[in-house]
């Protein structure tokens, strides 16, 4: 197993894909079970990821993210969206989900299922959003390090019109709304970003012993 730091520190926020590198199927297969295997709250996973590949999709996607060159020139951009129903539904679908997979009667489920109601009756509209939004950036957290063990080079962004990307990709129809973008693909060597020393605060500016 690689040693998880040396991952951590050799990973930055890309600003410059080699555009002629592409991620192979194999890898984009094993970050996407990466993100599978997020945890989030009560299991709900209340998210989605949209995988774009075409270039024309990038180029336009690339104009409404105040043109920052890694949309458009990164192997695949993944797109992690919410769910926009947040109702009684997540709790519906993780159970029959659960019942499915694991071959177990419903009512194994019902003490679990019963907090799950009881937790998401206590979120209003907004605070719900603000929940599912919060896991999704849970996933990206997960997939800069999924990344970064196998090598693959990716940038975490925020900084993209979601109203936009939700009418390109026609989140709204399939019930989804863009929280969070991270094109993935390897570095061009001409990035200047990649000598830039990592700056963090040390360990004592951040952690408490007690
Ligand atoms: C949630 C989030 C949003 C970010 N949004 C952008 C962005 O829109 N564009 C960009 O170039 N970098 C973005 N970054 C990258 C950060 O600037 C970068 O991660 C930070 O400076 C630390 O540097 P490092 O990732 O290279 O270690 C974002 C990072 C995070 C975690």
């Amino acid at each position: 197993m690689k040693n998880i730091l040396d991952c951590l520190n050799w990973r930055y926020a890309v600003k410059k894909f080699n555009s002629n590198k592409k991620v192979s199927n194999e890898n984009l297969e094993k970050i996407l079970q990466g993100f599978t295997l997020t945890a989030s709250s009560f299991n709900l996973q209340p998210w989605w990821i949209v995988v774009v590949e075409n270039q024309e999709l990038k180029d336009k996607l690339f104009e409404y993210s105040y043109y920052q060159e890694q949309i458009k020139d990164c192997s695949h951009l993944l797109v992690l969206c919410r769910k926009t129903d947040l109702s009684e539904k997540l709790v519906d679908d993780l159970i029959d989900s659960l019942v499915e997979k694991s071959g177990m009667k419903k009512n194994n489920f019902e003490s679990y299922e019963n907090m799950m109601r009881w937790f998401l009756s206590r979120l209003d509209d907004n605070r719900k959003i603000s929940w599912a939004e919060k896991q999704v950036y849970i996933a990206l957290g997960n997939l800069l390090d999924v990344c970064a063990c196998l090598e693959i080079d990716s940038c975490p962004m925020e900084w993209f019109d979601k109203q936009k990307y939700d009418e390109i990709l026609n989140l709204q129809e399939k019930w989804l709304s863009s929280v969070l973008v991270l094109p993935i693909g390897y570095r061009a060597e001409d990035d200047k970003y990649a000598t830039i020393p990592k700056h963090r605060y040390d360990l004592d500016d951040l952690v408490i012993k007690m």
